[in-house]
């Protein structure tokens, strides 16, 4: 295995490709960021980066409210156009049929269809070349009830979460586990067993090593 140096550049990879609501629900505009993600768990603290020429960074800047809301599958297309298209001459919401409703703790708008919204409060921000970078606390989470469990606990498995890899918009694949598996044998063994590993690729690590095929000697 060998590996080349590039220059230095913004590989990471998946990204969030969210759609960032903000203005007022009478007046809501809707930009795609893929600069963005948790950056302090207590309390729940996030960014967005966001090119001060974008509609929305003037918006942000003055109300100090934004809203972070997942995309799925059916929301992929809506999710493009919102990246290319600006709040200054289009209204994203009406032309991608996406709905503006209230959030619980701001008055910026949240997409009715995501099933996931978050309500962040900007409490700094940075200005750090191309982008400025606007961390905020997030104030409420707003989530479709029909992702949460008997138990009460939220399960996106099913909703269609997309992420974006340089440049493409992919949906997630399978679940490989949950938060500790490797350490938890039951887990482990499980996962290893029958379908999951036979379908996993040859060089992941959790796939069963391939028997060696026997080979007669040619006398
Ligand atoms: C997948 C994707 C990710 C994007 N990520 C960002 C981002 O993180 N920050 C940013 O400033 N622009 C980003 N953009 C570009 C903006 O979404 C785009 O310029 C948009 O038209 C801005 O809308 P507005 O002028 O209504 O604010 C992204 C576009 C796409 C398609």
């Amino acid at each position: 295995m060998s590996k080349i140096t590039w220059k230095a550049g913004t590989l990471l990879a998946p990204v969030p490709p969210a759609l960032i609501s903000c203005g007022t629900v009478d007046k809501p505009n809707v930009m795609t960021a893929a600069w963005t993600g948790i950056i302090n768990s207590e309390p729940p603290m996030t960014y967005v980066s966001i090119r001060p020429s974008r509609f929305s960074h003037a918006l942000i800047k003055q109300s100090g409210e934004f809203v972070i809301n997942l995309t799925t599958l059916s929301l992929v297309e809506a999710a493009d156009y919102c990246g290319v298209k600006s709040g200054r001459d289009t209204d994203k919401f009406a032309a991608m049929h996406l709905t503006p409703i209230a959030c619980s703790k701001i008055s910026a708008p949240q997409v009715l269809e995501s099933p996931l919204s978050l309500e962040c409060k900007v409490k700094n921000i940075m200005s750090l070349g191309s982008h400025d970078m606007f961390v905020a606390e997030i104030v409420a989470v707003n989530v479709d009830e029909k992702f949460i469990d008997e138990k009460g606990h939220l399960d996106l498995e099913k909703a269609g979460l997309v992420a974006y890899s340089h440049g493409h918009y992919y949906t997630l694949g399978r679940n490989l586990g949950g938060f500790g598996f490797s350490v938890n044998k039951k887990r482990l063994k499980k996962l290893q067993n029958k379908k999951l590993a036979k379908k996993i690729p040859e060089k992941s690590s959790l796939a069963k090593p391939k028997k060696k095929p026997k080979f007669k000697k040619k006398a």
